[in-house]
């Protein structure tokens, strides 16, 4: 067979070697495709996201974007990425949050740092900040944020209107230096102290108090929920059915609020009206309950008009 003959016959197998190569790459586990497809079937009975959590976990691991991961998905992952993914899957496949595996969590658009000695910022908790940012009095300058965790509706709220001094409080040391430290990262000004609620902040008062404080009763099947348990029950539960902490916040803020100051409060979405009878209890006028998008009322706000009385304590 002359070199020309050779020649032609390779070019005629080129068809079916191609067609082998895709076959080889179809079956490689490694590839971005086949790793996505393994873990969100993985997922499917543990995670309300199974395809978020894997193409995002995914993405951490390769230090790429979810369009990036879309467009490359025929590309495979070497030995120590396909060792680090395994890893995290497995964490997460025994219920371990994404934003703790991750080490953050997006609010109001800001990426915030994340740890478990805290709540990770949920989206309905934005729903707190769009009330806040539309009931604080026309010429709001302070404000207030209790329980704040990572930090997230203080920084939001400071984030949106940067002339405001927004002071945060949470009573667990770490969350108060994780909110800090969120607060510098973001270059946002945020005082942050260590308070059991409002005891530090006496002779204070502010413009605009907003709290997402513990709402749920400790028997409630929710904390058996995916990733709950990973999160302190400090941030979650409250004595009383899930009112306990609301119903001190109710009643200690009319000593803290200017008058005419706005107090908003997230709660659950059967405590409504309980939590507008704790404000009507302590005096509080004009209360307004705020539906969050899933058409739940998640959000109530109150005017404290104030009195003489409020000076003399
Ligand atoms: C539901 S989490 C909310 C965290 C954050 N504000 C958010 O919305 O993501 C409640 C927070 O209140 C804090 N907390 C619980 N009891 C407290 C108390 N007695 N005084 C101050 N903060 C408290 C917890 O540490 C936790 O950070």
């Amino acid at each position: 067979m002359n070199t020309k003959q050779t020649n032609s016959l390779r070019w005629q197998n080129l068809p079916s070697l191609l067609l082998l190569a895709r076959a080889v790459m179809r079956d490689n586990p490694t590839q971005i495709r086949n790793v996505l497809r393994a873990a969100v079937q993985r997922l499917q009975a543990s995670s309300l996201s199974p395809q978020l959590d894997a193409e995002l976990l995914l993405c951490a691991v390769l230090e790429r974007g979810r369009t990036w991961l879309r467009i490359h998905d025929g590309e495979c992952l070497n030995a120590a990425q396909a060792r680090a993914f395994d890893d995290w899957l497995e964490r997460r496949l025994r219920g371990e949050p994404v934003a703790y595996l991750l080490g953050c969590q997006e609010f109001w658009s800001l990426p915030l740092k994340v740890a478990p000695c805290t709540l990770i910022p949920r989206p309905d908790t934005e729903r707190l900040v769009e009330v806040a940012l539309a009931r604080a009095p026309e010429n709001c300058t302070t404000v207030l944020d209790l329980g704040t965790g990572t930090g997230a509706i203080a920084l939001a709220l400071k984030h949106e209107r940067r002339h405001w001094h927004v002071t945060a409080t949470d009573r667990v040391e770490m969350a108060a230096a994780l909110a800090s430290e969120n607060a510098q990262q973001l270059g946002l000004s945020l005082e942050v102290l260590e308070s059991d609620w409002l005891a530090a902040l006496t002779g204070r008062r502010f413009d605009l108090i907003v709290s997402n404080p513990p709402y749920i009763d400790p028997h409630d099947p929710h904390l058996r929920g995916d990733g709950v348990s990973y999160e302190p029950l400090s941030a979650l539960v409250a004595e009383h059915g899930g009112l306990g902490d609301l119903k001190t916040i109710v009643e200690h803020a009319p000593q803290h609020l200017c008058a005419e100051g706005v107090l908003a409060l997230e709660h659950g979405y059967d405590q409504a009206q309980a939590v507008g009878r704790l404000l009507l209890g302590a005096g509080f006028d004009d209360i307004q309950t705020h539906h969050d998008y899933g058409g739940q009322v998640r959000v109530t706000s109150a005017v404290w008009r104030g009195d003489s009385s409020d000076f003399t304590s």
